[in-house]
This record gives C-alpha cells, sequence and structure tokens, in this order.
C-alpha cells in the first residue's frame, strides 16, 4: 500500500504506510479538511466504462481537474478530453502530449477558441447558437479541418440530479438549422446532449436519442456522431439501486437501433461515474451546539453539492479524537467554517450521538465535483491530499 501526501496541490512528501483510514487520521490528526484519494478506484471505472461502451468515451474534465484524476482515467484507457475552457486545455497538454480535447463548453470566449485551435491543436468544438459558429469560423481563419458538435437541448428531465439542458443546448428548429450550417464547414459532424448529471433512469437516454433521431431527420444532412454526453449515475446513500451504465448503453443502443443509426460513430462525456466513487474527504468538528455541527469544511469549501440546493447525500463516518463513541447514532445538521448562513448541509446525517469537538466526520463518495469547488471563501480553502493506492502500480 503506497500513500502521497500532498498540500493543497503540490505534492511536498511522500509517505509509505498503512492506509487504514482510522490510523491515517489519528497519527495525522487533520486540522485542515484531508481527501483520501484512490486513483486506482478511478483507473477501475475508467477501465469498466471503456470496456461496456462500443464507442470512444472522453473525460469530463470539470469532474475532477486533479492531474492524479486525469492519469488515472487514461491508465484506465481514456485519453480522449472533454475540455471547457483554456485553462482545461492547457491542464490536459501538461499531461498527455498531443491528447485529443473536444472543446465541449457551447459559449466560448474568442480568444480561447484562437488559442485552442492555434496554440494547442484543438480540432472539435461544440456548439448551440449560429453566432458560436461564427466565432468558431472567425477564430480558426476559416478552418477547413474543423469538426464540430451540435448540442441540443432536450426536454426536461426529472429523473436527473441536476438538468442541463435549461441553460445549454439549441432547440429543435434551432438545432435543425445549426446542423444544415455546420455540415459544410465540418470534416465530421457530430450532434450531442446531456441528459442531466445523476439520471437514474436509462429511458432518458434512449429519449434522447429519438429526440436526435428527429433533429436529424429534419435536417435532411448525414451527421457521422452521435454523443451521448454524461449524466451515468451512481449510488449514493439516498439512491442505493440506480441503473448502471450497461442499463443505459443497451438503452441507447436500442433506440439507435430502431432508428437505423447503429452504424453512427458512438461518443461519450463521462465524469461523474469515473471519479465520484474514489475520494473520501475528511473534516473536523470544531463545536457542537445540539443537532448541529459546525465543521472545518462546507458549501464553499469540497461539500458544494451537498448544500440544500444539490442535498447529494454523502455516506458518513465519524472518528473520534481519543475514545470509543457510544450509544446510537442520531441526526444532525453540519454548519461550515464560513459567516454565510448559506454554508449548512441539512442532511439529515447520521453520527454518534455522542460526537463533538475535535472528532473527525469522514464524507464519502466526493470524487466528483468536490476538489474542483472549492473556493478560498473566508480564508479556508487550504486543505491537504493523501492518495492511496490500491494495487502498487504506479
Ligand atoms: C458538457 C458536459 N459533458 C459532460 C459532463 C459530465 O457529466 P456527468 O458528471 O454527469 O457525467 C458535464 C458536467 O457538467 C458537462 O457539462
Amino acid at each position: 500500500m503506497k500513500t502521497d501526501m500532498q498540500q493543497g496541490n503540490a505534492l511536498h512528501q511522500s509517505l509509505y504506510e498503512d492506509s487504514n483510514l482510522l490510523a491515517l487520521v489519528r497519527n495525522h490528526k487533520p486540522a485542515k479538511p484531508l481527501y483520501i484519494i484512490y486513483p486506482d478506484r478511478i483507473t477501475d471505472a475508467a477501465r469498466n466504462f471503456v470496456g461496456a461502451f462500443r464507442g470512444t468515451p472522453m473525460y469530463a474534465v470539470k469532474t475532477n481537474p486533479d492531474a492524479i484524476a486525469l492519469n488515472a482515467v487514461a491508465r484506465g484507457g481514456i485519453k480522449v478530453f472533454d475540455v471547457a475552457s483554456l485553462a482545461e486545455i492547457k491542464l490536459v497538454a501538461q499531461n498527455f502530449a498531443n491528447a485529443e480535447m473536444h472543446f465541449m463548453h457551447t459559449i466560448k470566449a474568442p480568444e480561447e477558441i484562437h488559442a485552442a485551435y492555434h496554440d494547442y491543436g484543438v480540432r472539435h468544438f461544440v456548439l448551440d447558437h449560429e453566432d458560436e459558429l461564427f466565432k468558431i469560423m472567425r477564430e480558426t481563419d476559416l478552418a477547413q479541418d474543423l469538426n464540430l458538435t451540435v448540442r441540443i437541448a432536450l426536454p426536461k428531465n426529472g429523473a436527473a440530479l441536476i438538468d442541463f439542458s435549461s441553460k445549454f443546448g439549441a432547440h429543435f428548429e434551432d438545432a435543425v438549422d445549426l446542423l444544415q450550417k455546420c455540415r459544410p464547414v465540418s470534416r465530421s459532424l457530430a450532434i450531442s446532449f446531456h441528459v442531466g448529471t445523476q439520471t437514474v433512469d436509462p429511458s432518458r437516454y434512449g429519449l434522447a436519442i429519438d429526440y436526435c433521431a428527429a433533429v436529424m431527420k429534419a435536417a435532411g444532412v448525414s451527421v457521422d456522431v452521435i454523443n451521448v454526453g454524461g449524466g451515468f449515475p451512481v449510488n449514493y446513500v439516498d439512491q442505493p439501486n440506480v441503473c448502471t451504465i450497461n442499463d443505459c448503453f443497451d438503452a441507447i443502443d436500442r433506440r439507435l437501433a430502431e432508428h437505423n443509426l447503429s452504424h453512427m460513430k458512438l461518443m461519450a462525456e463521462p465524469g461523474r461515474v469515473l471519479v465520484a466513487n474514489a475520494a473520501k474527504l475528511v473534516t473536523r468538528v470544531e463545536l457542537r451546539k445540539d443537532d448541529l455541527l459546525y465543521i472545518n469544511d462546507g458549501v464553499y469549501g469540497g461539500l458544494f453539492d451537498a448544500a440544500k440546493w444539490v442535498e447529494t447525500h454523502y455516506p458518513v463516518a465519524a472518528i473520534s479524537c481519543d475514545r470509543p463513541f457510544d450509544g446510537p447514532r442520531r441526526a444532525y445538521r453540519l454548519a461550515g467554517p464560513t459567516c454565510d448562513s448559506l454554508d449548512m448541509m441539512e442532511g439529515p446525517f447520521a453520527l454518534p450521538a455522542d460526537i463533538g469537538m475535535g472528532d473527525w466526520i469522514v464524507f464519502d463518495q466526493v470524487g466528483a465535483y468536490s476538489q474542483c469547488l472549492r473556493s478560498d471563501f473566508n480564508g479556508f480553502g487550504a486543505y491537504d491530499t493523501v492518495c492511496v493506492y490500491d494495487h502498487i502500480q504506479r
């Protein structure tokens, strides 16, 4: 078992020790939030995805842009990256020479398009509006080697944690128009959607394929690639038996076959399903007021998704500083460290009745949308990272 300790994001010392969580926490007595990252679990999830998906998956870098995650995903066989900004492009380029990147933010700064194309060799761009097409053509000097993707907006998805079509995507008529306009300037033309993150109903993918089929038929132009986006779910405490990626892929394949579209090249942009289960976050209780525990991390830190606007129910465990816990669990609310009253996590979180100041609370499944959402608000941005490798294989 091998672990590396990072201070913030800069690797500064290596530790070789027992990865047992209890021992780790009791030995280090973390005073700052501490991530424990399991890169091999990311690699296994990526390998699993590659093995089950008949198309080409690309990793949605935004989900967890840490170099540890990028490299773990690549070891699992995912070597194409969905990037949303020039910063993500630079990050991928630093880690992988000549990696294929798809600039999948529909609304990009002209300077970023320019740099992506001219400095980083990006040839895949998404759009959902004709002004963006104009921007892409202008910034790439009317390039002849573009691969464009038209992102469509889907009807509202109640089976998702967050619906992704309210902000981005072209509606039916606009999508038809865009496919027609993009065809002559695209080497390879794609259509894409995002059913919404943590979509627990696989039929949503089938419905999205129906929608794409109708748009493509109305457009009357050939489309080479169908990109089924992300949204693949993981089991959380309150959603213990969500559909598998295979259920989603079956739904996609069945509908493609029904529309005679099985010949199309398939792509996907998974994020959460690859990394969510590969990290824990150790936080410390700084004070207790009855059922309210004030901890040293919160919604402006690594627990944004535990806030009331997302309410992800992360599994929690308690580690005592100096004694065995006694008695049953009870329900708690949690408060983050900042002065903002929005920095609350209502849970409820089931923790020992006698938990208190100086004990630790460990959140599981924080590998997605946690580290990358941290801010320095109120000066509470600092954290540490420990990597635990299940197999010694680096
Ligand atoms: C364009 C795009 N693709 C893929 C993803 C990854 O989605 P998920 O984590 O639900 O798989 C996101 C998430 O924000 C996204 O915006």
